[in-house]
């Protein structure tokens, strides 16, 4: 947990509410190695959990009020955690709203409370703040109330909160990272079955870096579900086709090729892409764990490819931020990440050029487009934990979620 997040977000809801949280609830950013919009069409994903993450503080209320604090918004909602209420403009309240829906529709037996959160998962970047969001709240809740859930009832929820309540048709990886992550390891998440693998990554001498385009990405325009529904309409043609395919998994390209024409030049790039991509994330599991980063980085490369020219959900930002590492010494693969449009890059880079890396490619980029370009380190870490506060600080205890 970080230290200094928790102390900013306890000492604020001391202010507030005028006494100490119960729990302190820790719900990470994640980043996806490589599987990209892969997760709603059957694929599996290479996540991982990063040091960035929202802090909760939370009590029961005394009162027949809830009252949340957005600390770094500066913003503050006061309800009955029952009622019906509209949908507002900010939206950082409709994830919480989305998620008190879902378990209004559970009957899980909830009361008021009170709560401050604050966060240091840079918004917007393709770092999963929104899950981190969805999936600590739930949490909050589930230890506060004793609820009992699961973590994979956690991660549901936060989906179907995005899903529900966002609009936002998403998978389930931002979610399952930012709860079942692990302390230096990748884990390997198979969308279809919901299996895992757990692999400890050992970079030796190299880094993974997030370079921030500070473009905003938001999955809420109606993009993403674009995607997301051309993919389901490729998948129909294919089947009538192949009856023997049931997801993207078991379709090949040429098979694929054999329908170009019916699928119609979009569609079929996307399908195209999703075939490839879905080939790509074992053979970049088994390139890290045999740590070939020459062939993981080559595979970094093509994934950005893809995205960009098949999938068109890259853009003039991102492109220019992984271009320029083409010739760059140490970079041996670079790709955006995430949902797309804006957000991160994430780099392979050879740990002793990372200083000179990252001066270089933020005067190129300031240069280029007049923004400033933040970098983060990738440190990979425990998914979402609870920590139960006690009198006495000494004795506080983490709390299995
Ligand atoms: C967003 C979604 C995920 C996933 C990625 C793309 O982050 O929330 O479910 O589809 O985009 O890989």
């Amino acid at each position: 947990m970080n230290k200094k997040l928790i102390r900013g977000t306890s000492t604020f809801f001391q202010e507030k509410f005028n006494q100490t949280p119960s729990y302190h609830i820790s719900s990470p950013g994640r980043i996806n190695l490589i599987g990209e919009h892969i997760d709603y069409n059957n694929g599996s994903v290479l996540l991982g959990t990063i040091d960035k993450a929202i802090c909760f503080a939370i009590s029961k209320s005394e009162t027949n009020q809830s009252t949340i604090y957005a600390k770094d918004m500066d913003a503050v909602k006061t309800f009955h955690w029952a009622a019906n209420l509209p949908i507002g403009q900010d939206t950082w309240f409709g994830y919480i709203q989305g998620v008190l829906e879902e378990f209004k529709k559970r009957k899980l037996p909830l009361c008021n409370f009170n709560m401050v959160f604050s966060s240091n998962i840079p918004m917007g970047s393709g770092l999963s703040s929104s899950a981190a969001l969805e999936c600590g709240f739930a949490s909050a809740l589930n230890v506060l109330f004793d609820l009992k859930l699961s973590k994979l009832e956690i991660v549901k929820i936060g989906q179907q909160a995005e899903n529900n309540f966002a609009g936002v048709q998403c998978g389930i990886m931002d979610q399952f990272a930012s709860v079942f992550g692990k302390k230096n390891h990748i884990l390997q998440l198979n969308c279809d079955t919901l299996e895992t693998e757990y692999h400890r990554i050992q970079l030796d001498a190299h880094s993974l870096v997030l370079l921030n385009s500070g473009v905003k990405h938001t999955l809420l325009d109606s993009s993403y579900n674009n995607r997301r529904e051309e993919c389901a309409q490729g998948l129909v043609i294919i089947k009538k086709h192949f009856p023997h395919v049931n997801t993207f998994r078991d379709c090949t390209e040429n098979q694929l090729n054999s329908i170009r024409v019916e699928l119609g030049d979009t569609i079929f790039k996307r399908c195209l892409y999703v075939i490839q991509e879905i080939n790509r994330v074992p053979q970049a599991f088994d390139a890290l764990k045999q740590q070939d980063y020459a062939k993981l980085g080559k595979l970094l490369y093509q994934s950005h490819q893809g995205l960009d020219e098949l999938y068109e959900v890259s853009c003039p930002e991102l492109n220019f931020l992984v271009s320029q590492t083409f010739d760059e010494p140490g970079v041996l693969g670079a790709r955006m990440m995430g949902g797309g449009f804006g957000g991160c890059s994430i780099n392979l880079i050879r740990k002793d050029c990372e200083t000179a890396f990252k001066t270089k490619m933020k005067l190129a980029y300031e240069k280029e487009f007049n923004l400033p370009l933040q970098s983060y380190q990738v440190n990979l870490s425990d998914g979402t934990s609870c920590l139960l506060i006690e009198p006495n600080p000494t004795s506080q205890k983490h709390i299995e979620l």
